[in-house]
C-alpha cells in the first residue's frame, strides 16, 4: 500500500530523514515512533504529499508521490484522511457542519452529505451532538468529530499525528479502540505518529522507531517489545539491574506461551531452586507477552540452559 525506499529529506543543509525504507501493508495499523524532532511528522507529511523529498522513492498504491501533478495530488489526498493532536475543528461551525465540510468542498449533494455525516457521527458515538459546537465538547469528543470528518471521503488510509497526545489515558484508550474498530470495519490502513509507547502497545501491529531521521528499529510490535535490542532498550529507558553473583538468564515468552507453568515445571523437573530477579508481563495488541530474569548458580547453568533449549524458548544470558 505504502512503499518507501531509500527516502531522504533535507531542510536546507539539514538532513531530517535518512535513508528510510519501509513497506506498510493494506489494512495494517502502523506506528511511527520517536522523540521530539525525530522526523515523524515530516515522514507523515511526505506520505500525503504535503512535503517534497530530496531523493528516494515514496509510492502509495504504486504511484510515486513526487511525480503527481497538481490535480492528481488533489485526487490522491482525497484518499488519505488525517487527524491531529489539536483536532483542527472550526469553532463557529457545529459538529455536523465540521464533518460535512470536506464533502461540501467536493460538491456532494445535500442528501448524500446528510446521510454520510449522520452515519459517521453514529460510528464515532456522537449521534446526540450533531448541533453542538466544538467548545461544548470534551477533548475525546472533539477527536471523535475529527475522526468522522477524516472519513467522509471514504479514504483508504488514515494518518494520525499525535491524535491522542492531548488526551488523558482513559480517553486515549477509547480513541484507540475506535481507531481499531474503524480499521477492522472499514479496512482502512492506519499510520499513526506517536511518542507514547503505550499507544504503540495498545494498537500497532508494526512499528518504526525513528531517531534523528534514522531508523533504529522496525519490526512487528510484539517482537520489538518482547526482545528489544540495545537501541530499543535505550529508547524505552530500561536499564537492567541484575545480581553480580551467579548466572542471570533472561527468558522471553512469546504470545500464547504458558509462562508461569514453564517456570514452575522447570523448577520441579530439574529439582532446583532459582531466584526470580524480575519479570514483567505486558499486553501488546491483545496478546500477553513477557520476559523474566532468573538467577541460578554457576554449577546449574548447563542443566538449565539445556532444559530451556529443549523447550524452544527464546533466552539469553545477561
Ligand atoms: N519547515 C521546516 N523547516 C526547517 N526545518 C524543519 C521544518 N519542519 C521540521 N523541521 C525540522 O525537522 C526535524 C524533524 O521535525 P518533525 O516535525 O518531523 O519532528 P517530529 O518527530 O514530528 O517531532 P515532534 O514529536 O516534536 O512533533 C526537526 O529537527 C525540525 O526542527
Ligand atoms: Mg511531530
Amino acid at each position: 500500500m505504502i512503499n518507501i525506499k531509500n527516502l531522504n529529506k533535507h531542510y536546507g543543509d539539514v538532513k531530517v530523514l535518512n535513508n528510510i525504507s519501509i513497506d506498510i501493508k493494506k489494512g495494517e495499523i502502523f506506528a511511527i515512533v520517536g522523540h521530539s524532532g525525530a522526523g515523524k511528522s515530516t515522514l507523515m507529511r511526505c506520505i500525503n504529499g504535503l512535503e517534497d523529498y530530496s531523493d528516494g522513492s515514496l509510492q502509495v498504491k504504486n504511484k510515486e508521490i513526487k511525480n503527481l501533478k497538481k490535480n492528481e495530488l488533489r485526487e490522491f489526498r482525497k484518499n488519505i484522511g488525517m487527524i491531529f493532536q489539536h483536532f483542527s475543528l472550526i469553532q463557529r461551525k457545529t459538529v455536523f457542519e465540521n464533518v460535512a465540510l470536506p464533502m461540501q468542498l467536493w460538491g456532494y449533494s445535500k442528501d448524500e452529505i446528510s446521510k454520510k455525516v449522520k452515519d459517521l457521527l453514529s460510528l464515532v458515538g456522537l449521534d446526540e451532538k450533531l448541533q453542538s459546537y466544538p467548545s461544548e465538547l470534551s477533548g475525546g469528543q472533539k477527536q471523535r468529530v475529527a475522526i468522522a470528518r477524516a472519513l467522509t471521503l471514504d479514504p483508504e488510509v488514515l494518518l494520525s499525528d499525535e491524535a491522542t497526545s492531548a488526551l488523558d489515558p482513559n480517553t486515549t484508550t477509547s480513541i484507540l479502540n475506535l481507531l481499531k474498530e474503524i480499521n477492522e470495519k472499514l479496512n482502512i490502513t492506519i499510520v499513526l505518529v506517536t511518542h507514547e509507547m503505550e499507544v504503540v502497545k495498545q494498537i500497532a501491529q508494526k512499528a518504526l522507531l525513528l531517531e534523528h531521521g534514522n531508523i533504529i528499529g522496525f519490526d512487528d510490535t510484539e517482537e520489538l517489545f518482547l526482545k528489544p535490542d540495545e537501541k530499543m532498550k535505550e529508547f524505552l529507558g530500561e536499564t537492567e539491574v541484575v545480581p553480580e553473583d551467579g548466572v542471570n538468564i533472561k527468558i522471553y515468552f512469546p504470545k500464547d506461551n504458558a509462562f508461569q507453568s514453564f517456570i514452575t515445571k522447570m523448577a520441579r523437573e530439574l529439582d532446583m531452586d532459582f531466584n526470580i530477579v524480575w519479570g514483567k508481563l505486558e499486553e501488546i495488541n491483545t496478546h500477553i507477552v513477557g520476559n523474566m530474569v532468573i538467577n541460578i548458580k554457576e554449577s546449574d547453568k548447563e542443566k538449565v540452559t539445556n532444559y530451556i533449549k529443549e523447550h524452544e524458548i527464546i533466552w539469553e544470558v545477561l
